[in-house]
């Protein structure tokens, strides 16, 4: 399991803000197959209910880093070491994700942000709203882009580097689908209400760079009060064929 540091210059002003890439699937699978003690029984329940294999290992693996990393932040703050298996993940109705601890009260309610892909999980926890996302980098085509991508980021696309349009066309579907997560819509709304513009057109690998965020203001009415945020942050990274995101409130 790797913590991921904020570099200068791309730190949130959210007072608390780490998240955990996990290593792959191979590495972690036989540990997390091999025994559910990690799983509270409300999750066991839930696993019995997963019947896709893919699923199954995409929820295991994101329910297994994120418990590490709540575990982690746990054991850092507050000096206790709380089982895993009472560490307990849970989905709200519209998906998103939130923790409990089981048998205990008194802990800072925190946002936490779960995403897989292919068979690798990344997980933040934050003291403000966050969405993050990891995509493998693949080619993407050109009808993907025509349909769900905005002008602008359409004219941004259309003016990069042949090399560089498949990374950075991956760069911006995650950064949508992060911010998309903020405000627990995922896809649920036109992702063209929301313009990621990567702020770096040259990346290099594992730097972390900004991206500019437009919201269309049809997207407004669809945001729950409580989730709507003053402004946002977006950041970005590549990483070993993946691009991973995050967007957190200011
Ligand atoms: C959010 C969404 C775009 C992510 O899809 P994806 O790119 O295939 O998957 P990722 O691996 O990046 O992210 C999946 C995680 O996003 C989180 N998530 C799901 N819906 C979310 C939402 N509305 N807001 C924030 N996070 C959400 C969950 O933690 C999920 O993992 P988990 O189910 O194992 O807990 C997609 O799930 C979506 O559109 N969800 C909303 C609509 C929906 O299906 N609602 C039914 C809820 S049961």
């Amino acid at each position: 399991m790797e913590r991921i540091s904020l570099h200068e210059g791309t730190q949130t002003n959210a007072s608390l803000f780490i998240f955990y890439l996990s290593k792959s699937f191979a590495e972690l699978g036989f540990k997390i197959l091999s025994d559910y003690n990690f799983l509270s029984q409300k999750e066991m329940d839930r696993l019995k209910n997963l019947k896709l294999e893919k699923r199954r290992r995409d929820w295991l693996l994101g329910r297994y880093t994120t418990k590490s990393l709540i575990q982690d932040y746990l054991s850092d703050s507050y000096g206790q070491k709380v089982p895993m298996r009472n560490i307990e993940i849970d989905n709200y109705d519209d998906g998103a994700p939130f923790y409990r601890i089981i048998g205990v009260k008194e802990f800072q309610d925190l946002y936490i942000s779960i995403s897989h892909s292919h068979e690798t999980a990344l997980c933040a926890i934050s003291d403000s709203a966050i969405g993050i996302d990891i995509e493998f980098v693949e080619v993407r085509s050109d009808a993907f882009i025509r349909d769900f991508f905005s002008e602008e980021e359409l004219r941004f696309i259309s003016g990069v580097d042949t090399s560089l349009k498949h990374v950075l066309t991956n760069l911006i579907w995650s950064a949508k689908e992060s911010i998309l997560k903020v405000f627990h819509l995922g896809l649920t709304v036109d992702t063209r209400y929301v313009t990621c513009i990567p702020k770096e057109k040259n990346p290099r690998e594992e730097v972390m760079y900004e991206f500019g965020i437009k919201l269309d203001d049809k997207i407004y009415s669809k945001i729950e009060n409580h989730l709507k945020q003053k402004s946002l942050k977006g950041c970005w990274q590549i990483k070993d064929g993946f691009v991973y995101t995050f967007a957190v409130g200011n």
